[in-house]
């Protein structure tokens, strides 16, 4: 006998800031695979210009971008994330994917989901991680340091910057003549791979809660 909870998708949120490669990872993959334990049900940018609200939109998928609106005296962090909370409760939003998204959440947002939001970095942390290291920034670091791997991590979002537990990594080899972009796009192709398979790990462990 079929299990009416078994048949119910996770909703997931996925917050994007540019292209949206990975979204587009998560996207293909509840397509293609009608076993996709997640159902992306809103993409929020805080870049109005990000490409990945299109590939959002094209996917039939509902989008918001934050608005930059009145203070009131909170930082841009805490508006930003108070924003990102009503959207999620409006939404019915169980889980989080952080795909790209270069806002730092508030505590708040992390309380209301406890090990329920998820970020793909491209380092194998916790090396190249915390303030400042995002984009081209982590592939210089990594270049610099000679190291021979590099790689990318999903991990579950807590309270500090890149900070949380390790779900998955995939490893690359740093190469003689990398250059921050070679090493970007090898590492870019295994981070559509670990999305996907952070998400529907966190989707399935949300599912049995
Ligand atoms: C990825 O490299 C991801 O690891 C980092 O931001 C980048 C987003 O790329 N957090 P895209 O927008 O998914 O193409």
């Amino acid at each position: 006998m079929s299990d009416i909870l078994s048949l119910k998708k996770t909703a997931a949120a996925v917050l994007v800031s540019g292209n949206g490669t990975n979204l587009q990872a998560l996207i293909d993959n509840q397509q293609k695979n009608s076993d996709c334990p997640y159902k992306i049900n809103v993409v929020i940018s805080d870049n109005p210009g990000a490409f990945a609200l299109t590939r959002a939109e094209k996917a039939g998928i509902k989008t918001y971008v934050l608005e930059k609106g009145n203070l009131k005296g909170q930082s841009l962090r805490d508006y930003r994330t108070r924003q990102i909370m009503e959207i999620l409760r409006k939404e019915k939003t169980d889980i989080v994917v952080l795909a790209g998204f270069l806002t730092i959440l508030s505590e708040s947002l992390i309380n209301e989901f406890p090990e329920r939001i998820i970020n793909i970095h491209p380092a194998l942390l916790p090396d190249f991680g915390g303030p400042g290291m995002y984009g081209h920034h982590v592939h210089e670091a990594v270049l610099a340091s000679g190291k021979k791997e590099s790689g990318c991590t999903v991990h579950i979002v807590d309270k500090g910057c890149d900070t949380g537990r390790v779900i998955l990594q995939r490893k690359v080899p740093v190469m003689a003549g990398d250059t921050p972009d070679s090493l970007a796009d090898r590492i870019h192709k295994e981070e559509y791979i670990a999305i996907v398979q952070g998400t529907e790990l966190l989707a399935k462990g949300f599912n049995k809660v």
